[in-house]
C-alpha cells in the first residue's frame, strides 16, 4: 500500500503565524498521527510560500533583502510547529533550490506542449491580491471592494496558461468524483465559479514589478506567478521530476503520489486548490486517477469577525501554547471546531476546555485511579476472575467507543473522535463514584472486586491514551509513562484490545498531567 501522503497549505512568509495556521497544522498532524495509529505508512508535508509580492513588499518596508526577510518568518513558522509538536516528514520552502528547478521544469513543459502563449492585456489590477480583475469582482455598485485593496490600472504584456480548455474535463472531473472535495457541499461552490465564461490564467509577472520570483525558463524578462509557484510543492517536494532535475533526498514520486490528503483552507479553494491546480495536473499529462482530494477547513474567527491584522485581534499561538501547554492548545483547536466549518476563537473556552475538561475530567481520572491502585495495592494489578455487570458496561463503552472513534477519525470528524474516546472518560469516572474504591478496600470481602475495579480502570485508561494520543501526543505518553505501559514497536489501533496489562502488572508514580491553571477567564 501507499503511504498516506498528506500535505497543508504552505504558509505566507510575510507575517508570522497565527491561530489559524496553527490550527491547520495541528489538524493535519493530528490526521498523520491517527493514520500512522491506523497501521499506515505516511508522509507529512508542509511548509512556506516564500516568493510573491506581498513578501517582497513586506521585506522592502523591512528594509530587509527578501531571503534575509522570508529566513527571519520561516523561523517564527518552524519553532512553532515544534512547539505544537508538529511533526513534518518533508518541508516545503519555494526558495528551496530544488523546487525552483522542478517549478522551471514543468513550466517549460507546459510551453513546450502549447500550454502557454505570450499577450498583450490591459486592465485593473489590484495590488493587494496580485491579480488582474475583471466586472466580476466589482460589488453591485460597480466600484471594487475593500477586499482588493489598492486598485490601479495597468497594461502589460505576460504569459498565459490555456485554463480555458481544460474547463470542461474539471466539470465532468467534479461531476464524477463525489470524493474529490470534502465536505462535499464545497464542490459547489467550484461547479458554480465555472459557470459562465472561462478565462485563461496569467501565469506571469513582468520582472520590473515582481522580481522574488522563479524565472520563466523561456522568457527571462519575467518570473513566475505566485500560485504556479506555490501549488507546484506538493510535487516537488514529493520528488516530482527529480531525476531530470537532479533533485536528491526526495521521496519516491511514483510510490507517494497523488496526495491522499490536502488540507487548506476554505478561502484558498476556488480558484487556486480547485480550479488552477487539478487543471495544471490535467496539462501536464496526470490522470484522473491521479488528482489529489482536497480536505477543505472553515475558519476560526474571533468574535464573528475574521483574524486579521488590521483588526488588531491576531492571537499568538505561542502565547496560548505557553499557558495552556502544547497539548492543551491542541486539544482546544480540534476539539471545539468540526472540520469543514467556522469557529469562534474564545479565551474562556479555552480556559475551560483545560480546567474542566482535562485537568478536571482526564487528568482526575488518571490521578485518582493510579493514586487508589498505589494506596491500595503497591501500585499491583491483579484482574482476577470477578466479574459484574458495572464492569461488563465500562468493557462495553470501551468497545462502543473504539469503533465510534475509529470511523470518526477517518471521516476527519476529529472533535466526534475526541468525543468518542471521552466517553471512556465520563463513564470511567462515573465508574470509580458507583464502585467507590475507598469503601471497597475497606472491606477484605470486596477484595476481588476492588482488584477487578482497579484493573478496569488501568485498562480504559490505557485505551484513552492510544486513541487521545494523536490529539495530546506528549500528555498521552506521560499517561503512558505513569500506568507504565508503553505501545510496543509496531503497535496498531487494532492491537488495542482489552487485556494489555497483565497480571502482576505495576503501575507508576501519578503526578497531575494537567495542573489546573488558576486564569480566571476573560469576562465576556
Ligand atoms: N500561501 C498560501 C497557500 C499556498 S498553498 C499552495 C496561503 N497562505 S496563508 O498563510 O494565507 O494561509 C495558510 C493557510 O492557513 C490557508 O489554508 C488558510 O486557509 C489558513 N488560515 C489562515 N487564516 C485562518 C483562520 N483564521 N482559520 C483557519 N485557517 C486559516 O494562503
Amino acid at each position: 500500500m501507499k503511504p498516506y501522503y498528506i500535505t497543508t497549505a504552505i504558509d505566507y512568509t510575510n507575517a508570522p503565524p497565527h491561530i489559524g495556521h496553527a490550527y491547520e497544522k495541528v489538524l493535519a498532524d493530528v490526521m498523520a498521527r491517527f493514520q500512522r495509529l491506523n497501521g499506515r505508512e505516511v508522509f507529512f508535508l508542509t511548509g512556506v510560500d516564500q516568493h510573491g509580492q506581498k513578501v517582497q513588499k513586506s521585506a522592502e518596508k523591512a528594509e530587509l533583502s527578501p531571503q534575509v526577510f522570508v529566513d527571519g518568518i520561516t523561523g517564527h513558522f518552524t519553532a512553532l510547529w515544534d512547539k505544537l509538536n508538529v511533526r513534518y516528514d518533508g518541508w516545503a520552502a519555494t526558495t528551496d533550490p530544488r523546487h525552483k528547478r522542478v517549478v522551471q521544469a514543468m513550466l517549460q513543459k507546459l510551453h513546450d506542449c502549447g500550454q502557454l502563449y505570450k499577450q498583450g492585456y490591459t486592465g485593473f489590477y489590484s495590488v493587494r491580491q496580485e491579480q488582474f480583475l475583471t466586472d466580476k469582482e466589482r460589488g453591485p455598485d460597480g466600484v471594487f471592494g475593500v477586499e482588493w485593496g489598492e486598485v490601479v490600472e495597468l497594461e502589460e504584456e505576460n504569459w498565459y496558461f490555456r485554463l480555458s480548455d481544460h474547463v470542461e474535463w474539471l466539470k465532468s472531473y467534479i461531476n464524477s468524483h463525489p470524493d474529490f472535495i470534502f465536505p462535499a457541499h464545497r464542490a459547489h461552490d467550484v461547479l458554480n465559479a465555472l459557470e459562465g465564461a472561462a478565462q485563461d490564467l496569467c501565469i506571469s509577472r513582468p520582472l520590473e514589478r515582481l522580481s522574488w520570483g522563479i524565472p520563466l525558463p523561456f522568457d527571462e524578462k519575467f518570473v513566475n506567478y505566485v500560485w504556479f509557484d506555490a501549488l507546484t510543492n506538493y510535487i516537488s517536494f514529493a520528488g516530482y521530476l527529480a531525476g531530470e532535475c537532479g533533485n536528491e533526498g526526495l521521496p519516491d514520486f511514483a510510490n507517494l503520489w497523488p496526495s491522499e490528503a490536502h488540507v487548506i483552507g476554505k478561502d484558498i479553494l476556488v480558484p487556486a486548490h480547485a480550479v488552477y491546480w487539478p487543471i495544471m495536473l490535467h496539462a501536464l499529462g496526470f490522470s484522473d486517477d491521479q488528482i489529489p482530494r482536497l480536505i477543505v477547513h472553515g475558519w476560526w474567527n474571533m468574535k464573528g469577525a475574521k483574524i486579521s491584522k488590521s483588526l488588531g485581534n491576531v492571537i499568538d499561538p505561542n502565547v496560548l501554547a505557553d499557558t495552556f501547554t502544547a497539548d492543551g492548545l491542541r486539544y482546544y483547536v480540534m476539539r471545539d471546531i468540526a472540520t469543514g466549518y467556522d469557529s469562534d476563537f474564545s479565551e474562556e473556552r479555552l480556559v475551560m476546555s483545560y480546567n474542566k475538561e482535562l485537568a478536571g475530567g482526564l487528568g482526575n481520572l488518571l490521578n485518582r485511579s493510579i493514586n487508589m491502585a498505589q494506596k491500595y495495592r503497591g501500585g499491583v494489578l491483579t484482574p482476577g476472575s470477578y466479574d459484574d455487570a458495572e464492569n461488563a458496561a465500562l468493557r462495553q463503552t470501551v468497545a462502543e467507543a473504539l469503533t465510534v472513534y475509529l470511523e470518526k477519525m477517518n471521516s476527519w470528524a476529529i472533535h466526534d473522535g475526541i468525543h468518542a474516546a471521552w466517553k471512556i472518560v465520563t463513564h470511567a469516572n462515573a465508574f470509580v463514584d458507583s464502585t467507590k474504591p475507598f469503601s471497597l478496600a475497606k472491606d477484605p470481602a470486596q477484595a476481588a472486586r476492588l482488584d477487578s475495579v482497579l484493573y478496569h480502570l488501568a485498562e480504559a485508561w490505557v485505551h484513552v491514551s492510544v486513541l487521545l494520543n494523536p490529539i495530546m501526543p506528549t500528555a498521552m505518553a506521560t499517561a503512558r509513562a505513569q500506568i507504565g505501559w508503553e505501545t510496543p514497536a509496531g503497535f496498531v489501533l487494532s492491537d488495542l484490545k482489552w487485556g494489555l496489562l497483565k497480571d502482576g502488572h505495576q503501575l507508576g508514580t501519578p503526578v497531575p498531567l494537567f495542573p489546573r491553571l488558576e486564569i480566571e477567564p476573560p469576562a465576556a
